[in-house]
């Protein structure tokens, strides 16, 4: 059997505390810091797991469901959801707490796709994933659906850009709030 490892080997988290330098005009915290801390965890899980280095591929849609406030505790869970042959997918599941009132809120959940590379830069084989539970089988099953969609939708997209005409995408945009002025021919 080749090499296969835990989920629980690469699980990680990270906390930090939010400081008002990391705050927003409106006075939350900044939702590209957020992102940052998302990425940052995403590396060191994915880079436990490969134990190669690894580089952001891709990122699925974010959706921020609550505002994080100065002075709340950020954590971080991040675990390997999938591995393909040098891809992996991280989810990450950020909580905020308030650290005088203990009240703990999700504030946003998404996927990482990393890939591990070599020292030449080139994609490299990473380790398969050993699924020890449901929710894990399950997380597995998810991440390889999503990626067959992908898939799907990428091919559907040069198929359309392919056969719109220009005359069909304005006949389209008709009922859509936008106003076509192109310049004369
Ligand atoms: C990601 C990257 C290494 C892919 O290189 P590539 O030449 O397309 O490599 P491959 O076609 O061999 O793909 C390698 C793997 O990445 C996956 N992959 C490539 N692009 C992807 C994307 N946009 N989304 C998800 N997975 C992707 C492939 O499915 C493949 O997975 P597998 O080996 O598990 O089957 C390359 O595009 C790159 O270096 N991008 C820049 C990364 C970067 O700078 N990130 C930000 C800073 S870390």
């Amino acid at each position: 059997m080749s090499n296969f490892k835990p989920v629980s080997a690469s699980a990680t988290v990270l906390a930090e505390l939010m400081i008002p330098s990391y705050s927003n005009f409106g006075g939350k915290i900044h939702g590209g810091h957020i992102l940052s801390l998302m990425d940052k965890v995403a590396y060191v899980c994915a880079v436990k797991h490969a134990e190669a280095y690894c580089v952001t591929a891709s990122i699925e849609t974010v959706d921020f469901l609550a505002s994080v406030e100065v002075g709340e505790m950020v954590s971080l869970y991040a675990s390997v959801n999938y591995v393909g042959r040098s891809s992996l997918v991280v989810g990450i599941k950020v909580m905020a707490e308030n650290i005088k009132t203990k009240v703990v809120k999700h504030t946003n959940t998404s996927y990482f796709t990393m890939v591990a590379m070599d020292d030449e830069h080139k994609p490299t084989e990473v380790p398969g994933l050993l699924l020890q539970n449901q929710q894990e089988v399950r997380r597995f099953f998810e991440a390889l659906h999503k990626k067959e969609l992908k898939k799907y939708y990428r091919k559907k997209e040069v198929r359309l850009k392919s056969e719109v005409e220009q005359r069909e995408m304005i006949e389209v945009l008709k009922n859509e709030r936008c106003m076509i002025q192109l310049p004369q021919e």
